[in-house]
C-alpha cells in the first residue's frame, strides 16, 4: 500500500488498549492513520483519549435502536464511512450481529485477556485463578461472528503467581496487551501479517499463534 493503513477503533471502557496503539503511532512505531474511534458509552475513556489525540469520535446508544443489529449496523456503518481498512475492537464490550460483522472478515481484530480458546467471554482471570492454571494470557485474534471465537494470530503469556488476585492478573497482563495489540497492527500494516481465507504471516498460513518476538 501506498499510503498508511487507515484504522479504526471501538471500545466500551478506559481505552488503555486505544492509548497504546496511538502511542505507538506517536512514537513513530505504528505507521497507520486512525479515522474514527467509535463506542456504545457516550463516557467511555477511550472516547477521551482518543479526542485528546485528535481522533474522529462517535458514541452511539443502543437504547436509541430497536433491535441489536440495528445497532450495530448504524455503528459498523459509521466505521465503513470513515474509510478504515482495518477495525480494531479494543474492550468493545458487546456481540455484535453475525451479519454485520460479516463484511469485516480478515479486517477486524479483537484483543481478549486469555489464553484463546480458554476462557472465552466474561471474566478470564477469575476463571483462570479458579481452574489453578499456572500460566495467563492475551491473545489478539481476527473477529468472526462468534464471541472470542475467531482465528487467534498472536498472544502473548504471563505466569500465575501463588497468591495472584484478579487485579494482579489483569495489571500485569496489561502491560502485555499494550506490546502485543500495536505490534498486531504493525504487522499489518506493513503487510507482514495478512488475511487470505485465513491468516498469513509471512506468506505462510500460521499454525500457531505468534509471541511478540516473531513481531
Ligand atoms: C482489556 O483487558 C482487553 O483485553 C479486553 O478489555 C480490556 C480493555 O481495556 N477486551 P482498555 O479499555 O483497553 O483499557
Amino acid at each position: 500500500m501506498d499510503r498508511p493503513l487507515r484504522v479504526a477503533a471501538l471500545a466500551s471502557g478506559r481505552g488503555s488498549n486505544l492509548a497504546a496503539l496511538v502511542a505507538a503511532r506517536d512514537a513513530g512505531r505504528l505507521p497507520v492513520e486512525f479515522t474514527l474511534v467509535g463506542s456504545d458509552k457516550k463516557l467511555a475513556g477511550a472516547l477521551a483519549v482518543a479526542a485528546a489525540a485528535g481522533i474522529p469520535t462517535v458514541a452511539l446508544n443502543p437504547k436509541d435502536y430497536a433491535t441489536r443489529a440495528e445497532f450495530d449496523s448504524a455503528l459498523f456503518g459509521r466505521v465503513a464511512d470513515s474509510g478504515a481498512d482495518l477495525l480494531v475492537l479494543a474492550g468493545y464490550m458487546r456481540i455484535v450481529d453475525a451479519a454485520v460483522v460479516a463484511p469485516w472478515e480478515g479486517r477486524a481484530i479483537n484483543v481478549h485477556p486469555s489464553l484463546l480458546p480458554k476462557y472465552r467471554g466474561l471474566h478470564t482471570h477469575r476463571r483462570c485463578l479458579e481452574a489453578g492454571d499456572r500460566e495467563h494470557g492475551a491473545s489478539v485474534h481476527f473477529v468472526t461472528a462468534e464471541l472470542d471465537g475467531g482465528p487467534v494470530v498472536a498472544q502473548a503469556r504471563i505466569p500465575v503467581h501463588p497468591g495472584d488476585t484478579e487485579d494482579d492478573l489483569a495489571a500485569r497482563l496489561l502491560v502485555e496487551e499494550h506490546k502485543l495489540l500495536p505490534a498486531v497492527v504493525g504487522a499489518i500494516a506493513s503487510g507482514r501479517l495478512r488475511w487470505q481465507g485465513g491468516p498469513l504471516f509471512d506468506g505462510a498460513p500460521l499454525t500457531r499463534p505468534l509471541s511478540l518476538a516473531d513481531l
